[in-house]
């Protein structure tokens, strides 16, 4: 009786560990096969999101190049500004005044202690997004007499990601809505000669 218990039990324990074996081995080949899917979808929606970004770059309004925009890079660029300016909070005046939580503050009325010119203390109005993006395209188009002795950013995406990074510290404002169409902003001409054939083409067809 014992004996036969023995073989029995053997037999049930060798079936448990057989068992146990190909779940382990059927489960090695079925996530080696998933690995490879999700990778490649990755890659190919990447690719086509950066280069919708960079070929529209001139034709994007603020709000659509901010909606598109990375802190990271907009730190990077901040390289450019440090010579003058701190980032952080609390941190010193230098050149020019400290940006900690610039973004919604008063324009040229921010730092404590800074000796800022006539021309942007007088200025009027807050740093919201669109300011900014003026000031820092040019200027002394935006305060003619500032003491910001910099040439500016030429690149609207390089103004909206330094302008994130900005709002990074600190401030943290809602980003304005991107613009649904941004071929309103476009050449009007142009946008509204390529249209009308079309929809004259379309509308014409089933009519005849
Ligand atoms: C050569 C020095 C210098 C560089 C480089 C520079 N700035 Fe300035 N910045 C100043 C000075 C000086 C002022 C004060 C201007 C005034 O009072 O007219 C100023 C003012 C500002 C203000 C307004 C601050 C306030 O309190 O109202 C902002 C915002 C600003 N700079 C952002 C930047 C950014 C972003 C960069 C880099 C892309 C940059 N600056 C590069 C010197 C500089």
């Amino acid at each position: 009786m014992d004996d036969r218990f023995n073989t029995i039990a053997g037999w049930g324990l060798f079936g448990g560990i057989v068992a146990l074996g190909l779940s382990s081995l059927s489960g090695h080949y079925f996530l080696a096969d998933k690995k490879h899917r999700p990778e490649k979808m990755g890659y190919a929606i990447e690719g086509v999101v950066e280069e919708a970004a960079a070929g529209a770059e001139a034709e994007l309004p603020l709000p659509n190049l901010l909606a598109a925009g990375d802190v990271a890079a907009g730190e990077a660029i901040f390289a450019k500004c440090k010579a003058c300016h701190t980032p952080n909070q609390g941190g010193a005046n230098g050149i020019g005044p400290n940006l900690y939580g610039i973004v919604g503050k008063p324009v040229g009325k921010h730092a404590a202690g800074f000796a800022y010119s006539a021309d942007l203390a007088g200025h009027g109005g807050t740093w919201d997004f669109a300011t900014l993006d003026q000031w820092l395209k040019n200027p002394k188009a935006f305060a003619a007499g500032t003491k910001m002795s910099f040439a500016g950013l030429p690149k609207g995406q390089d103004r909206a990601n330094v302008i994130l990074y900005l709002n990074s510290l600190g401030s943290n404002l809602p980003l304005p809505a991107a613009e649904a169409a941004p071929a309103a902003d476009a050449p009007a001409d142009a946008a509204a000669s390529e249209a009308a054939p079309d929809a004259a083409a379309s509308e014409a067809a089933p009519a005849a």
